[in-house]
């Protein structure tokens, strides 16, 4: 069992050497994978909670619980009612009984809190409303695996203020990366989200930028990144969101205006032919399936931070 408690459900949480050291380690796992995996989490089990739909973070997280000798098991939300059948508290005082570790997709941010606060046993946020940190860590491992130590970097978000560019965003500023979020007028980030990233960005000298200008925003940038328009759990929105994003497209006329070298992401799933288009996404540029293949690694990485 973890000596102390930690739960992983806002990079905001963690500080810039926490960071530097899950992706040291998560670069050496990827390296030595199936050869040398610390069985870390040998004969401990770890729950995962989704309510809402997933691929990558289900088969990345389930891997890596099974790569550290461990076992996964997998739930959806509707299988426990959490919160209907049974409250959120009590899901987690039940769990906390059998298994060591919980790892929980959800509709609210809130809901991983009360799960961590209601538990014992370390919470990983596999996704909520509000956060996606995994997705950040992988997309800093990959970005590192591409530029190295390079402290010049400006990473443009193109998109709402989502669980996504969030995280991205607080990365950005714990790390000292310059990021600007490119977003129709009413999609910006609001302040509970701004303040602490200001916070971090005024430490590590990261400049935190939001604009509704695209092209001014690419000129210098090194990385642009973009999710879809319409998040789980938007979907009543999904008819506006399209009309309000229009223009705000990463297709090849907008990389054209990029630096040569530019990169570009996207956590998946992608909505092709609306806030990129295949030719983007399938393009040199793009980082966006090993940024993928990266979160078998990070998440590893961040198991053995919460049990070794
Ligand atoms: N990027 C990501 O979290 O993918 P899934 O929704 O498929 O898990
Ligand atoms: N912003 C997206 C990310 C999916 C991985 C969503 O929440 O649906």
């Amino acid at each position: 069992m973890v000596a102390t408690k930690k739960d992983i459900l806002s990079l905001l949480d963690f500080s810039r050497e926490e960071i530097t050291s899950v992706l040291e380690s998560a670069s050496d796992l990827k390296k030595n994978r199936l050869k040398s995996d610390p069985k870390a989490f040998k004969d401990r089990t770890g729950v995962m909670i989704f309510e809402k739909p997933s691929l990558r973070t289900r088969i990345t997280f389930e891997t890596a619980i099974n790569e550290l000798g461990g076992h996964p098991i997998n739930l959806s939300g509707e299988t426990i009612g959490m919160g209907k059948r049974e409250s959120v508290e009590d899901v987690a005082r039940n769990l906390e009984r059998w298994v060591h570790l919980i790892i929980a997709r959800t509709f609210s941010h809130r809901t991983v809190e009360l799960l961590a606060r209601s538990s014992r046993i370390p919470v990983i946020n596999a996704l909520t409303d509000k956060f996606h940190p995994c997705q950040a860590l992988a997309f800093a491992l990959t970005l590192y695996e591409n530029i190295g130590e390079s402290r010049n970097v400006k990473v443009v978000f193109v998109g709402d203020s989502n669980n996504v560019c969030n995280s991205i965003m607080g990365l950005c500023a714990k790390v000292g990366y310059d990021f600007t979020v490119v977003c129709p007028p009413s999609y910006a980030p609001k302040d509970d989200i701004m303040k602490p990233c200001l916070e971090a960005a005024a430490e590590t000298g990261s400049r935190i930028v939001v604009t509704h200008d695209l092209l001014g925003a690419i000129k210098d940038a090194t990385a642009l990144y973009t999710d879809v328009w319409t998040s789980m759990g938007q979907e009543g929105e999904t008819e506006k969101r399209k009309r309000d994003f229009t223009g705000y497209q990463l297709n090849e006329k907008v990389l054209s205006l990029a630096p040569s070298g530019v990169l570009v992401s996207h956590c998946l799933p992608a909505h092709r032919g609306e806030e990129i288009t295949s030719e983007v996404l399938d393009s040199e540029h793009s980082i966006a399936f090993d940024e993928a293949e990266n979160r078998l690694h990070v998440q590893k990485a961040i198991i053995l931070h919460l049990f070794s």
